[in-house]
């Protein structure tokens, strides 16, 4: 894929030593998942490397992380090598290392296997959220509450496709369940999928098999003080399409200074804004935008029209298409004058 729009300064800057508190921490993202929904998009590349306003999803979750961690062990299983392939040819701000499960040894598992050689605490992080979260204030709560670890929570309407928590006053965590149905949810708020550890939740985790740390070990766990870090503004989990897209427009509309400045030209066409285009792109004559992401080397022919969407490295839109709220895989070719909309396409099928 190859997105070659800048990537953009950090929020804040990187104090390597400012005290007690910036002492430089480890962290893991979590990336092993099959991307399921996202198929099959996911047959060709893993989900958190699909380019979400000009960069991939796992960079934007890896900016997250709090300006303390200076190493990253990225859980790796379902095409690790595409991991260290991009990793390789774009190195990340702070050295990533990549560790692979043989067989899904889930959320739990992934952790138990990548956590190796972690600092005390340690940052986690899911592949696939983007977020307004500031890790830097849940890192020093973590460090004046003390117990095992500090998960940040985010309200949402529905909380029945996420881990759902109670906390007490304290915001120590009374009860977590996973992916409770809506009738039932005993909060609104959510698991945003970023959290700070002690190292000790990792001998809580049998190793070699495949453990939930979100149904086994964070109910089992918190009698030994795992605290709620809420927070408002703004979050999404890209796991279906269309979270996928309104992850994207979230992250056009919270830019971080310098992220979306395109190195790609689209000379001829007619750009609304936000675009991040990657190189080599040809599009005299079509409409981009808003809120679309090009790789490298893209083709929309003439009088076609494309918004809302991502479309990977290579594809072609003939003349007069228009494609619009969709995720096209790399090589993708969509005929002169077709519709695509509302889709998730590519050329390669499960592997035989
Ligand atoms: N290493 C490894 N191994 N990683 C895995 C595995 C595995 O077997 N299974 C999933 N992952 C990775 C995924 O690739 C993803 O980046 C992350 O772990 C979370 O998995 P998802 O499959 O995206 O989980 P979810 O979105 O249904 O639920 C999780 O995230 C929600 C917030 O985004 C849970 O943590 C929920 O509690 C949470 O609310
Ligand atoms: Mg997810």
């Amino acid at each position: 894929m190859a997105i070659s729009t800048a990537h953009g300064p950090r929020k804040r800057s990187s104090p390597p030593d400012r005290g007690p508190d910036m002492k430089p921490i480890s962290a893991v993202v979590l990336v092993g998942g099959f991307g399921t929904r996202h198929r099959p998009v996911t047959y060709a590349v893993p989900k958190q490397l699909v380019p979400l306003a000009g960069q991939p999803m796992l960079f934007h979750a890896m900016d997250l992380l709090p300006t303390a961690v200076s190493r990253i062990t990225l859980a790796c299983g379902y095409k690790a090598e595409a991991f260290e392939t991009y990793l390789r040819l774009h190195p990340y701000r702070v050295p990533v290392t990549v560790v692979k499960e043989e067989k899904p040894l889930g959320t739990g598992g992934g952790l138990k296997n990548g956590a190796r050689d972690v600092t005390d605490p340690f940052a986690l992080v899911n592949g696939d959220v983007i977020s307004g979260l500031d890790m830097d204030p849940m890192l020093e709560f973590h460090r004046e509450h003390g117990g095992l670890g500090t998960m940040s929570f985010y309200e949402v309407e529905d909380p029945s496709p996420y881990g759902v928590a109670v906390w007490s006053e304290d915001q120590r965590i009374v009860r977590f369940v996973e992916k409770p149905p809506k009738e039932s949810a005993p909060s609104r708020w959510i698991n945003a999928g970023a959290s700070i550890w002690s190292p000790s939740v990792l001998s809580a985790i049998e190793g070699g098999r495949e453990v939930s740390l979100e149904r086994e070990i964070i109910p089992a766990l918190l009698s030994k003080g795992i605290y709620g870090f809420p927070f408002r503004s703004w979050w999404e989990d890209a796991g279906t399409p269309a979270r996928l897209l309104n992850a994207q427009r979230l992250l056009f509309d919270h830019p971080r200074t310098g992220r979306f400045a395109p190195t790609g030209k689209l000379t001829g066409a007619r750009i609304i804004p936000p675009v991040a285009t990657g190189k080599g792109c040809e599009a005299e004559g079509a409409t981009v935008g808003r809120y679309v992401t090009l790789g490298e080397g893209v083709r929309l022919g003439k009088g076609a029209v494309v918004g809302d969407a991502v479309l990977m490295d290579r594809v072609e839109v003939g003349a007069g298409a228009e494609v619009r709220r969709s995720i096209l895989g790399p090589g993708y070719h969509v005929p002169a004058g077709a519709k695509v909309l509302d889709q998730c396409l590519a050329n390669e099928g499960p592997s035989k």
